[in-house]
């Protein structure tokens, strides 16, 4: 990766050839007060950092939200008829535009991010000491926040283990689910540390599940459940097997 970004930044600027992906905009990223650009260094530890925060985290989502289509058919065949009507027949691949027409695609994919938290819990630390819930909270003390927990709490959240998109379809929600939706829902995170990444995440889990279920039917595989463990990232310890049977798209 350090050769790579060393390379890219010998590259003459101003070539036609220089690709026009997320390392060229960190390379021409500027302070807007000082002028200056990021380093081959600082660069190298930007890049690292979307490695690791935007890799395990969307891989995690994209698995369960899989292993949700093949479990759900009806769901899985309405994400079809979506993505087909928003390329309105047309044989190409998807791009960036088709994105907004997949309401129903985004809202599956917030489902799954309810469901199946790809960061199950994140700490922070008391910067003064204070008071939380009727409890003391002594200024350095760690709190654990579980999306996990608080997603799928029955004090919140009807149904809170069922699977049901329409919770985050404008069309379909309740004012109920929309509250919910902002404050009982935070896969991301909540406040100024909140997941920078939150919109490339859901276009890039758009982009592969719709030319999934394009491509292929999905089915799950019989005698198959998922064995979740949260370590730094949701995972499973045997895998997320399922079956893919391809349909015939020229994309
Ligand atoms: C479904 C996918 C993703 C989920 C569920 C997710 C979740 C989160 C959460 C919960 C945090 C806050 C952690 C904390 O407060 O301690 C976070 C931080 C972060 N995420 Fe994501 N993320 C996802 C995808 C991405 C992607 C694709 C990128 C980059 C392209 C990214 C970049 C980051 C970065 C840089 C931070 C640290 C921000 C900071 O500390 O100020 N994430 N993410």
């Amino acid at each position: 990766m350090k050769q790579k970004i060393e390379q890219r930044l010998e590259q003459p600027q101003s070539a036609s050839a220089v690709p026009q992906d997320l390392l060229q905009a960190l390379i021409e990223a500027e302070d807007p007060e000082s002028g200056s650009r990021l380093t081959a260094a600082e660069l190298l530890d930007q890049v690292m950092v979307l490695f690791l925060a935007g890799h395990e985290t969307s891989a995690s989502a994209l698995a369960m939200a899989a292993y949700l289509l093949a479990q759900f058919p009806e769901a899985q065949q309405r994400l079809r008829a979506e993505v087909e009507q928003a390329l309105g027949g047309e044989e190409r691949p998807l791009q960036f535009d088709d994105l907004r027409l997949l309401a129903y695609g985004a809202a599956l994919f917030n489902e799954t991010l309810r469901l199946y938290p790809p960061l199950s819990f994140f700490i922070r630390e008391a910067s003064a000491d204070g008071e939380l819930g009727g409890s003391r909270c002594p200024m350095r003390s760690l709190l654990i926040l579980s999306p996990w927990v608080i997603q799928r709490h029955e004090a919140h959240w009807s149904e809170p283990h069922a699977f049901r998109p329409e919770r985050f379809l404008a069309e379909t929600a309740t004012a109920e689910e929309r509250q919910l939706a902002r404050e009982a829902w935070l896969p991301f995170g909540l406040g100024p540390r909140k997941c920078p990444g939150a919109a490339f995440a859901l276009q890039e889990a758009l982009l592969v599940l719709a030319e999934l279920v394009r491509r292929y039917a999905l089915a799950p595989e019989p005698g198959h459940t998922p064995d979740l463990v949260g370590r730094l990232t949701l995972r499973s310890r045997n895998g997320v097997v399922l079956r893919l049977l391809p349909r015939s798209v020229k994309a």
